[in-house]
């Protein structure tokens, strides 16, 4: 964390930054202060001082905007989490769709962008990843990997939020800070498991905490990569679009449960043709809808767990025209057939990988799907992609109050 200095200046806040901070100018020195609204006056205090800009923190407002609101998480501006609780929803989907288009600017795009909100602006979640260091659980400080302690979150679903609390009093009341890692939990319906990652063994013993829990969560413990079922529920169950659906802890699935369905909409309604590769498929959601409504798709996923359900799903759905392979995007697409009538990728934030980029250029598709979970990559991206061309462009709030969002660009060959 940076250090604090005493003396504090004032700052008319003009525009948003990269995050969604607040921007100002004193004697033509560009400043940045979080947390701030375009319109106000604020007092901050100076935390890194360079020749051409300046990072403050707030300590006042003498005018507030009137799309300010009081956050209700007591963790608000300590926790890295959120970025927007100081503001008014609608004020913060503004903001992201003015900091996209920026990013979509780069690329000369200023065609159709439609907004998606999320229904909900708390409580959607359905997971959280919670680190541990020699005395403390909760979040990062922001711009910090030191621990914000915290209690309870607003953004996660309801067995998640009961559970923080029993376990940070069983990890103090059982001295296992130093052994733990992180601790991962995933809610599904009314369905939550638990997963402790170990960075040094001990045999612990995990009755007490799923006693006081009970029957509706179930506990994991994973040590060097080895994930190990302790007691409880094995696996979290769901239907989607009619398809029975499992995940298990460690496997990738959208994290906001109103609106990782719409994204799937959106991109079911945007595909074209019948044979569709779907790369960077994760636990097989997606690809279930598609081969579902009569297509062929085949799918890659690099991660163990994620392959292991999305095979799973194909089998309890009896979904013939789905091929699941497990391996790296990088090193798949160039062994397969050139013909695909759409491509959708999915990748992690750190986007594509040239390589990925240059194969696809290769193929033969009609519609090329890019869903991204960070704009910066993705414009990166899109300039490595030739013989594309933006149709439109989704900004779906998959992450509302944090600074993140989901941005799906549909793309036509030629
Ligand atoms: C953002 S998630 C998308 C998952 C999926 N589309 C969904 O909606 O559930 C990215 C997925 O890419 C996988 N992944 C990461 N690197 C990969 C690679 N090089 N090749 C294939 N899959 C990869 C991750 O394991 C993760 O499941």
């Amino acid at each position: 964390m940076m250090k604090e200095t005493k003396t504090t200046k004032e700052l008319k806040i003009i525009d948003y930054g990269y995050d969604g901070e607040g921007v100002g100018r004193i004697d033509g020195k560009v400043c940045f202060v979080p947390y701030t609204l375009i319109d106000e006056v604020v007092e901050f205090s100076p935390l890194q001082e360079k020749k051409n800009f300046c990072k403050g923190k707030l300590v006042g407002i003498y005018d507030k905007s009137d799309k300010r609101i009081d956050a209700p998480c007591p963790y608000f501006t300590k926790c890295g989490g959120c970025s927007y609780q100081h503001t008014n929803y609608s004020n913060e989907l503004q903001i992201k769709k003015l900091l996209l288009s920026r990013q979509l600017a780069k690329i000369e795009y200023s065609g159709d962008l439609e907004l998606v909100s999320s229904t909900q602006e708390y409580g959607y979640r359905n997971k959280l990843k919670l680190y541990v260091d020699e005395s403390s659980i909760g979040l990062y400080y922001k711009g910090s990997n030191k621990i914000c302690p915290i209690q309870d979150c607003l953004l996660v679903d309801n067995l998640i939020s009961k559970a923080i609390l029993p376990i940070k009093n069983f990890v103090e009341g059982n001295k296992l800070y130093r052994f733990i890692q992180n601790i991962v939990l995933r809610q599904e319906n009314e369905s939550c498991l638990i997963n402790f990652i170990l960075k040094s063994y001990k045999d612990i013993n995990y009755q007490g905490l799923y006693l006081l829990l009970g029957k509706n969560y179930g506990i994991f413990q994973t040590y060097d990569n080895e994930e190990q079922h302790i007691v409880g529920l094995k696996s979290l169950s769901c239907e989607e679009f009619g398809l029975k659906c499992n995940f298990s802890p460690s496997s990738f699935h959208q994290v906001n449960k109103y609106l990782g369905n719409k994204l799937y909409e959106i991109v079911l309604n945007e595909i074209k043709g019948k044979n569709i590769l779907n790369c960077y498929s994760g636990a097989g959601v997606l690809s279930g809808m598609i081969a579902n409504i009569g297509n062929n798709v085949t799918a890659i996923e690099l991660g163990k767990h994620e392959h292991d359900d999305a095979e799973k799903l194909k089998q309890k759905n009896d979904l013939i025209s789905l091929t699941n392979i497990c391996g790296d995007c990088q090193k798949v697409i160039p062994s397969l057939k050139n013909n695909f009538d759409t491509i959708i990728v999915d990748p992690p934030r750190s986007g594509v990988a040239i390589d990925v980029c240059n194969e696809i250029s290769k193929k033969n598709f009609k519609r090329l799907i890019y869903i991204s979970c960070d704009s910066a990559t993705l414009v990166r991206d899109l300039q490595i992609l030739t013989n594309v061309k933006i149709k439109k462009v989704y900004l779906v709030d998959m992450f509302a109050r944090t600074g993140e969002y989901e941005t799906v660009v549909i793309l036509n060959k030629g």
